[in-house]
């Protein structure tokens, strides 16, 4: 069973091909990031444009890279939501299109799920991308960190979870974004700022972490803010002063404490959950996807704290990829779930879990 992947939610056109499950035979990624670093968040108008114009050179590469042809290919997957609408579209019209004309089954694929999905992936023909050794087993405890999610989910089987919970505000990412801007880092500032955090003290600064009325639950909006005022003060300012000015007043040394204090606390709400969860739902394995599952503080403090070994994605399947798109297919494929009708797919900007 081997499936082509097109995942375009957001600013990554991608696609990535995937054998069984468990085999990445290719993972091309196109990225119209940095169109949008100038404006400090994406601009869905120009992400779209981008989709148009990178979709089907990205499918070519992706098909040449894996040394396959059409021939080859027996059903495609599809991003069809959560993410930014006119993003969406392309991919699921370019999808649906290519089902109808190469006569492939179509599969819609919930791009939060799949983010979970790469840990299934144990063997790579993709040089650059070091698989898992094993795959994770039932029930597993999924850790969702992104730029919109944050969530915990147990897994009794493959289509069969249970939400445990998720951020009612901001996602882990999004406040890291914030977090980079007032320290005068380019958007999207998760990576920059877990850079500057190495060379600060974690405990310099006390942050507060939100009291959820669900165990399970988050909020990142009120540490976001904490850091803000924080900040504020730091450099004798009332609370009216514009983030935008920060930057230039700040010293470098109260920017990499601010850096590594907030890291540590946003780490901290995501991990004192999974570890809760994990002592009340014992699941044999332990995984992470989304953006912020690169992080090395979370992974650190992960490992610390979860008393079974867990084994992380390589850092390129963190990030928006086709070959989490291609591998949730392919086990929905293997496991009889329904198709979806390429004459009337659309793109479902809210979906969730
Ligand atoms: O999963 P993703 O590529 O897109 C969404 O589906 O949202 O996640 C992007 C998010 C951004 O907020 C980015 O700043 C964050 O992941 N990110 C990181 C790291 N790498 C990416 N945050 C913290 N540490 C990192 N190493
Ligand atoms: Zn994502």
């Amino acid at each position: 069973m081997t499936i082509l992947g097109i995942e375009s939610s957001c600013d990554e056109t991608a696609v990535g091909i995937v054998r069984d499950g468990d085999t990445l035979l290719s993972n091309a990624v196109v990225t119209s990031l940095d169109l949008h670093a100038q404006y400090g968040g994406v601009i869905p108008e120009i992400a779209a444009r981008s989709h148009i114009e990178a979709i089907m050179p990205v499918i070519s590469q992706s098909l040449t890279q894996a040394g396959c042809t059409w021939d080859d290919i027996d059903a495609i997957a599809v991003t069809e939501g959560a993410g930014l609408l006119g993003s969406l579209l392309i991919g699921v019209l370019a999808a649906r299109t290519l089902a109808i004309i190469k006569h492939k089954p179509l599969y819609a694929v919930n791009h939060v799920e799949s983010h979970l999905y790469v840990n299934f992936i144990t063997t790579s023909q993709v040089a650059t991308i070091e698989p898992r050794k094993t795959q994770p087993m039932f029930p597993i405890l999924g850790i969702i960190v992104s730029g919109g999610h944050s969530q915990l989910v147990l897994f009794k089987d493959h289509f069969s979870y249970t939400l445990l919970g998720q951020t009612q505000d901001d996602a882990i990412g999004e406040a890291y974004d914030k977090v980079a801007k007032i320290l005068g880092l380019e958007y999207p500032g998760g990576v920059k700022v877990s850079q500057l955090a190495e060379h600060g003290d974690a405990k310099k600064y006390r942050l507060p972490k939100a009291r959820m009325a669900a165990p399970y639950d988050f909020s990142f909006s009120g540490v976001k803010t904490a850091v803000l005022r924080l900040a504020q003060e730091l450099v004798g300012a009332d609370y009216s002063l514009s983030s935008l000015k920060l930057p230039g007043m700040l010293t470098d040394k109260q920017k990499t404490d601010i850096a590594a204090s907030f890291q540590r606390t946003a780490c901290e709400t995501i991990v004192d959950k999974a570890v809760q969860a994990f002592a009340q739902y014992t699941p044999k394995s332990v995984i992470i996807g989304g953006g912020v599952a690169a992080n090395t503080e979370l992974r650190r403090q992960l490992a610390a704290r979860i008393p079974i070994p867990i084994e992380y994605p390589s850092l390129k399947l963190c990030g928006d990829n086709g070959a989490m798109t291609a591998t949730l297919g392919c086990f929905k494929a293997m496991r009889g779930m329904p198709t979806a009708d390429p004459y009337s797919l659309g793109p479902k900007p809210n979906l969730s879990m």
